[in-house]
């Protein structure tokens, strides 16, 4: 038998394992904690978990797991359509995980020799989403303060077959100016580029509503507008997303996709999840209050530049403090807190890091690990 290397199609060889925040067992295997005594910065979802309403509906739905889900997740797609003006369940395509439909997307629409642009840095999925198909990726720095720079991203992405964009992005926790973002937007439908926009984090911003450019997807044939049930509604690990888009491009998803993508549990628990807006309120006020709090007291560390975020979670500069990222990632984790070492984005140096903001005890518990993890030894 020849080594399996050899046998491995040329795309699939050149990619490496993902890596991403939330590592917490093998945070657990270094510092010696339980992975349940490990504090998560590293992953910005809902400190407060899920909806307790959502919860319920999992167990309810028990019962079902017996048999196949709704390999179309028709409810689901049903109920967030009647959460959003104009837009039908045919506008709507589930995913397991908005991971997903990002491979999907990629899929469906590369063809050979095409190649997709985005900015660096950003979320890694979209690379690996593209090296997949084999089809190849072309980065735009963020200018110094962490924005895009419209004019260069529009000169980029000429001769491009499709751009992702992330807003608000991860991990610099900035939003993309509204304005830059439709001039990209009709750049692109003048060039028939299609665009890939990641609202993943957008619930956690005070005009959401101004900012989503979910109204606007009957203007814009060639955008797909990419929500999670991962973030806000903290149903992580049950791994479902949904991609608002025109039926044109979810019939392609849906017939891209593999059967039963979505489990019969996170269908039940999302369904419930979207409507729970009581707990959605008290999550946008705990997080803006902690926000505020952090803020004050990550100012307070001279070694650290960072400016005002707009998501649930700061990017931090660490440069000042003569450590690398990593280096005090693992001083944090001998006090049993995980914090996000971005430097395996692409762009981005060894001092950079990103921490989720968590609830008030949490917090203070990061304060204080910051601290003494910087005292002069
Ligand atoms: C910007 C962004 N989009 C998407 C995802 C993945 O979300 P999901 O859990 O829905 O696959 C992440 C995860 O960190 C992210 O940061």
């Amino acid at each position: 038998m020849k080594p399996i290397e050899s046998l491995i199609k040329d795309n699939i060889k050149s990619l490496k394992p993902c890596q991403h925040g939330a590592e917490v067992h093998c945070a657990a295997q270094e510092s010696g904690f339980k992975p349940q005594e490990i504090l998560d910065f590293s992953s910005s979802v809902n400190p407060l978990g899920p909806s307790k309403k959502a919860l319920d509906a999992i167990q309810e739905a028990f019962v079902e797991i017996v048999a196949y889900p709704d390999s179309n997740s028709n409810v689901l797609r049903q109920t967030i359509a009647g959460h959003l003006n104009g837009i039908t369940k045919d506008n709507i395509v589930v995913g397991n995980g908005s991971t997903e439909l990002m491979y999907l997307f990629a899929e469906a629409f590369l063809k050979r020799g095409e190649k997709a642009l985005m900015a660096a840095p950003t979320f890694g999925e979209y690379e690996r989403a593209v090296r997949k198909t084999g089809e190849s990726v072309k980065f735009v720095r963020l200018d110094k303060s962490f924005q895009i720079e419209a004019e260069a991203f529009k000169r980029e992405m000429t001769g491009c077959k499709l751009v992702f964009l992330c807003n608000p992005n991860n991990p610099t926790s900035k939003l993309i100016p509204k304005d830059n973002l439709t001039d990209i937007i009709d750049v692109a439908l003048s060039q028939d580029i299609l665009v890939f926009l990641d609202e993943d984090f957008l619930e956690f911003v005070d005009d959401e509503k101004n900012r989503s450019m979910i109204p606007q997807i009957c203007k814009y044939p060639n955008l797909f507008v990419l929500r999670s049930f991962t973030k806000i509604f903290g149903l992580t690990g049950l791994r479902v997303g949904y991609g608002i888009t025109s039926k044109e491009i979810a019939d392609v998803l849906h017939c891209t996709k593999i059967p039963w993508n979505v489990n019969c549990l996170a269908q039940a628990a999302a369904v419930v999840a979207i409507k729970d807006e009581t707990h959605l309120q008290i999550t946008r006020e705990l997080i803006k209050k902690e926000k505020v709090w952090l803020q004050t007291e990550l100012s307070s560390i001279q070694s650290f530049s960072f400016t005002p975020p707009d998501a649930n979670f700061f990017f931090i500069d660490i440069e000042k403090t003569g450590l690398t990222a990593n280096a005090l990632k693992h001083r944090l984790l001998k006090q049993g807190i995980l914090i996000r070492d971005c430097s395996n984005f692409v762009g981005l140096n060894e001092f950079y890091i990103r921490v989720a903001v968590k609830t008030h005890g949490e917090n203070m518990r990061l304060i204080e690990a910051f601290k003494r993890a910087l005292k002069p030894v």
